[in-house]
């Protein structure tokens, strides 16, 4: 097995193994992974048996196919710990996502599984280019939320110097990357850019800071967004992808060296798309719904567990594993405006492209009649200073003009004053959907 040197680490050799290799790894630790959710979980042995499936009926990674999908519903039906699948005693940590309506989400960990998340988080990192010298800055929130202590442990595990800051407190985040020189940062990216905008409120060029990579995930953000943030901080801006069902952050990672997607950890999580209409399985390069397999976990193992993110499984590059294509959307974000599917992030592509706004935007849609309507809110670039009338109106209908060229959607645009739209500090919301309910 080659290994390839980066930085001051080794690749693990799987990394670099073959794909034959690695299929027979994943394939010997799927049957693992089935025969334990079905001797120890009361929903799988039922959900198995009621699809008359059993785990003896994987012969090749294609059978996981016959075996039934996990629903963030079945998870909230067996709230808090119905979905364990060791003995509680073994547990050594709990996360729960915070959901906006009803029960949390509840995850639990072993310590093998704790380990094997910061040795994935760890390779993650190894892969964004960072080192055991670096310093790294975690401002993704510390708690329930994976973000914060996913990181954290993954950074340490690496060896790098920790900064616990966790989210929020803009003004010292800056005052901690201007005391301390992190020169790796965690942090989603919208508010990236609001600690970007914090430093320039400070009179400091955030191209002169000590940080030179920014590892960014837990929202859905554009190759535009990587672009502003690149330019805006001096710094390299890689993704990295995770759903707490499926372990935190660090199921996926992209390579700084290549900055085309993250490549799935696919030792440790097997991944399908589908679509999501059908369930039918799609092949590699279709978009569709990811769906995980955990193939080592101990206390949470989840078996065809629907994501709901929309992306496509890619030929691997920097390593043997496949990359997904970065996010497009949620399928419960796609919003639908007078029969067109929009997300999110199309809307950010336009508004990063125009040059003259700042990607501090929120989406309002809301109902006229039958008629769903779009209205756009978004900052000018701060630079600009105060906006004369007709700039305002001048960007909105350049913006809305293009929205309504590349996205196909007619949406109203208002240019907001500097600090308007709600800043997040964690994820952004993007979308205030005003219809009524029901
Ligand atoms: O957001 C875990 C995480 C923390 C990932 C920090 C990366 C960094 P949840 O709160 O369970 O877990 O939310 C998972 O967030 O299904 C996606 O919809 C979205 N998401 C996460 N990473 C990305 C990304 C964490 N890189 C949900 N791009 C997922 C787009 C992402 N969306």
């Amino acid at each position: 097995m080659n290994t390839v040197k980066q930085a001051n680490g080794l690749l693990e050799s799987v990394e670099t193994c073959s794909r034959d290799e690695l299929r027979a790894l994943q394939l010997r630790r799927l049957r693992w992974s089935l025969n334990h959710a079905y001797k120890n979980v009361p929903f799988y042995r039922h959900s198995f048996d009621a699809a008359g499936v059993h785990p003896s009926d994987l012969q090749s990674l294609e059978d996981l196919a016959r075996f039934p999908f996990t629903l963030k519903s079945d998870l909230r039906d067996n709230y808090p710990f119905g979905m364990v699948a060791t003995p509680m005693e073994d547990v050594v940590r709990i996360h729960a996502s915070s959901g906006t309506t009803g029960r949390p989400t509840v995850v639990s960990y072993t310590q093998n599984d704790v380990d094997m998340w910061a040795t994935l988080v760890a390779r993650c990192l190894r892969a964004a280019g960072v080192t055991s010298s670096d310093i790294v800055q975690v401002s993704y929130g510390y708690g329930l939320f994976t973000g914060g202590l996913g990181a954290h442990y993954g950074a340490e595990r690496l060896g790098c110097a920790v900064i616990p800051m966790s989210g929020g407190q803009t003004e010292k985040q800056v005052q901690l990357i201007h005391d301390f020189k992190p020169t790796a940062i965690m942090v989603t990216p919208s508010y990236m850019l609001n600690i970007a905008d914090e430093f320039e409120r400070q009179g400091l060029d955030p191209r002169k800071s000590s940080l030179r990579v920014g590892v960014f995930g837990a929202e859905p953000w554009t190759n535009a967004m990587r672009e502003e943030i690149e330019e805006r901080m001096g710094i390299d801006a890689v993704d990295i992808y995770g759903l707490s069902e499926v372990m935190g952050p660090g199921v996926a990672q992209e390579c700084v060296e290549t900055k085309d997607g993250p490549t799935i950890w696919e030792d440790f999580f097997y991944p399908e798309i589908i679509d999501p209409d059908t369930g039918e399985v799609l092949p590699d390069g279709e978009e569709g719904e990811l769906v995980f397999t955990s193939l080592a976990k101990e206390a949470f193992p989840v078996i065809r567990y629907r994501s709901r993110d929309l992306s496509r499984l890619l030929p691997g590059t920097a390593r043997t594993m496949r990359r997904m294509e970065r996010i497009t959307g949620r399928s419960d974000d796609m919003l639908i405006i007078r029969g067109v599917n929009v997300f999110p992030s199309q809307i950010e592509e336009r508004i990063c492209a125009h040059g003259k706004l700042a990607p501090h935007y929120q989406l309002e849609v809301s109902r006229e009649g039958n008629v769903d309507s779009l209205r756009v809110r978004v900052e000018p670039q701060p630079s600009l200073g105060e906006l004369t009338e007709a700039e305002r109106s001048g960007f909105g209908e350049e913006l809305a003009y293009a929205i309504k060229s590349y996205v196909g959607v007619t949406a109203a645009v208002d240019i907001v004053n500097v600090g308007e739209v709600e800043r997040s500090q964690g994820k952004a919301k993007r979308v205030v959907d005003l219809r009524p309910k029901g």
